[in-house]
């Protein structure tokens, strides 16, 4: 996500900020900035779209001057990623600058009332709202930068980490977070500031994390002081920094694969934030209002996709079908490009892609559109290609994924595919409302079951060796869960180079089932529903050939152990949602056995994170 710089001392601030932003590059981000006080006590805000190179570049022949500095990577979550967009943001008088990470909730009701007030914005971020919202706090009750940062922080909703200066005061730094880390470096008469440590380890090991509700004031020539948004002084907590550079970016996991598979329950809150209301029965997706004739009017879906996207398309069919009773179909972006499609007027097309670039995709898309399709984007990379291209979307907002197998992104996806289906189906009163308030609150319990199974973490790690040997896999999954057969094979294809395949578990009679012997792992997915049964046929058709089972289970099941070698337990949660829960063993089955076998997880062989060439 975002990233944040901060540096207040005797040195020159700009080559700090630079050289932080640089640190923070692995996060991935859309643009950058920076904003300095000089000497002479002008506050100047320069940012560039895209690479931190361009914003150096930007830069060239500017006054960077100053020794004191805020910098920011941005990832857009509001408004498209540009320079007028990236932070900092000025305030109104350009007295202040502020940098922020996170996403003010109540920002469009904050923004309404400053307008009121007669305030401009200059940008279409919730960051600026919050900079905007503590000057006038400061012009109208007369209060220091830091009481007018308290009294704002009260009045917002949300995540934040910021950091804000006032050129009439270059000697001090506002910081303060709630649910977004940052952290202070205390060195020998100067101060740095980082979303992590990574841009404060080259010249301090001494640091202050930040706790939740905290804010810091930070001045040049004093004693570093953190008080509590009721402005209660608190007790500096000053930690040694004692990791590598390498661990940090990777937030102490081995590889940004793993960090990424046990994110995915903030992910997924993050993805239904502002979606779902707080009572957890009701989904509101803003392309649903503002496209409510085009979606509603749609005949059929068609869902264009590659890769992992096609799998949670896979999905997506079942539910809109299921639940909205819209015919779907689901097509390979690559196939459907050249194979002159039916596409009518009453089409919504739906394109799935993490990256927002992929060339396959993209050329989907267009060619619907020519035919007059209307486009719907589900992305996670805020203002890529496809999300330009398309007429409307949703983000699934689960942050920048660098490792190249796909994980966060996929149950990103699902998730959107589910807030999608059950809109339309509201809409279209496809389902009774009490089983539609149902399943709504059971997709904001799934965050907590992804936590409990993220548990099975350390049983598959101990699985994980038994399997290295194998030369193939076969996953098999029924129903929802057919996909995540498809998805769990691919994982382990890419990133151990085991050849794995995914089948429906009926359809391994008409072919595959020749394959099976002792030799072969089997992974099954037979979480309890509609089709248990069937599936417990199935595994007793692969154990009565010698096969080797490894079924995937709901808690409290008695049965599949009799017929499995291995069980891995799952908690319960309805049929539609069982791929969100089931797919964390699969991803975690897939590093583990592709970390035993020494495999480079995140930069698998011969793999692009985005494939912009067709
Ligand atoms: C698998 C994977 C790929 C992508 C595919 C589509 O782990 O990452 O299969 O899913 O290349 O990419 P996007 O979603 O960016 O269009």
């Amino acid at each position: 996500m975002c990233g944040i710089v901060g540096y207040i001392g005797t040195k020159q601030a700009y080559p700090i900020l630079i050289k932080g932003l640089k640190r923070l590059e692995y996060r991935g981000y859309d643009s950058a900035g920076v904003a300095m006080i000089s000497a002479g006590g002008d506050l100047n805000v320069y940012k560039a779209k895209g690479k931190v190179d361009n914003l150096i570049e930007y830069c060239g022949d500017k006054d960077v001057s100053g020794s004191i500095g805020i910098a920011h990577t941005r990832w857009a979550t509001h408004g498209e990623p540009s320079a007028r967009n990236a932070h900092p943001h000025y305030s109104r008088s350009h007295n202040l600058a502020i940098i922020h990470n996170g996403i003010i909730e109540n920002y469009a009701d904050i923004k309404t009332k400053l307008q009121a007030n007669g305030i401009e914005f200059r940008s279409d971020t919730d960051t600026e709202v919050l900079v905007q919202l503590v000057e006038y706090i400061m012009v109208k009750k007369n209060l220091s930068l830091l009481e007018s940062v308290q009294v704002a922080l009260h009045q917002v909703v949300g995540a934040y980490a910021i950091a804000i200066v006032d050129k009439r005061d270059p000697c001090q730094i506002i910081a303060a977070r709630k649910q977004s880390p940052l952290v202070v470096g205390i060195g020998e008469n100067e101060f740095f500031l980082g979303s992590d440590a990574s841009p404060i380890i080259d010249y301090t090991d001494k640091v202050v994390y930040l706790e939740d509700g905290n804010i810091a004031v930070i001045r040049l020539g004093e004693e570093l002081k953190v008080i509590s948004v009721l402005g209660e002084e608190q007790d500096l907590k000053v930690k040694t920094v004692d990791i590598d550079l390498g661990q940090i970016e990777k937030g102490g996991y081995k590889h940004f694969m793993l960090k990424e598979i046990f994110e995915q329950p903030e992910c997924l809150k993050n993805c239904m934030r502002g979606r779902i209301n707080v009572e957890g029965n009701h989904v509101t997706l803003s392309a649903m209002i503002d496209y409510h004739r085009q979606l509603l009017s749609a005949k059929r879906i068609v869902i264009v996709a590659c890769g992992t996207s096609w799998h949670a398309g896979l999905i997506g069919k079942q539910l809109i079908e299921s639940l909205c009773r819209i015919p779907c179909e689901v097509e390979y972006a690559s196939e459907f490009r050249y194979r002159n499609p039916v596409v009518m007027k009453d089409d919504v097309v739906i394109a799935i892609s993490q990256s927002g670039e992929t060339a396959d995709t993209l050329a989907a898309i267009h060619l619907a559109k020519e035919q007059g399709a209307f486009i719907y984007g589900i992305c996670n990379a805020i203002g890529a290609s496809i999300p330009r291209a398309t007429d409307t979307g949703t983000y699934i907002h689960v942050g920048p994924e660098i490792g190249v197998a796909s994980t966060k992104a996929f149950t990103g996806q699902v998730t959107v595919l589910s807030m999608l289906a059950l809109c339309l189906a509201a809409e279209r009163n496809t389902i009774p409302p009490e089983l539609y308030q149902q399943i709504v609150k059971e997709l904001t319990l799934i965050p907590g079951k992804m936590e409990q199974a993220l548990k099975t973490n350390g049983q598959i790690e101990n699985l994980a060796p038994i399997f290295t040997y194998a030369r193939n896999c076969l996953y098999l999954g029924r129903g929802y869960n057919y996909p995540l057969a498809l998805e769990g094979a691919l994982k382990l294809k890419e990133i151990s180079y085991i050849h794995a395949e995914g089948y429906p578990a009926a359809e391994m009679k008409h072919g595959p089932i020749a394959l099976i012997d002792s030799e072969m792992p089997v992974f099954v997915i037979a979480t309890r529903d509609r089709l248990y049964e069937k599936v417990i046929s199935n595994i007793q058709e692969v154990r009565a050939r010698g096969g080797r089972v490894t079924a995937l289970v709901t808690e409290g099941d008695t049965q599949i152990q009799k017929f499995a070698d291995h069980i891995i337990t799952l908690p319960d949660t309805l049929e539609c949602f069982q791929p969100l829960i089931a797919s964390i063993p699969l991803q975690l089955l897939a590093y583990h056995i592709a970390v035993c076998k020494g495999k480079d997880v995140d930069r698998p062989r011969n793999l692009a994170k985005s494939v912009t060439v067709e």
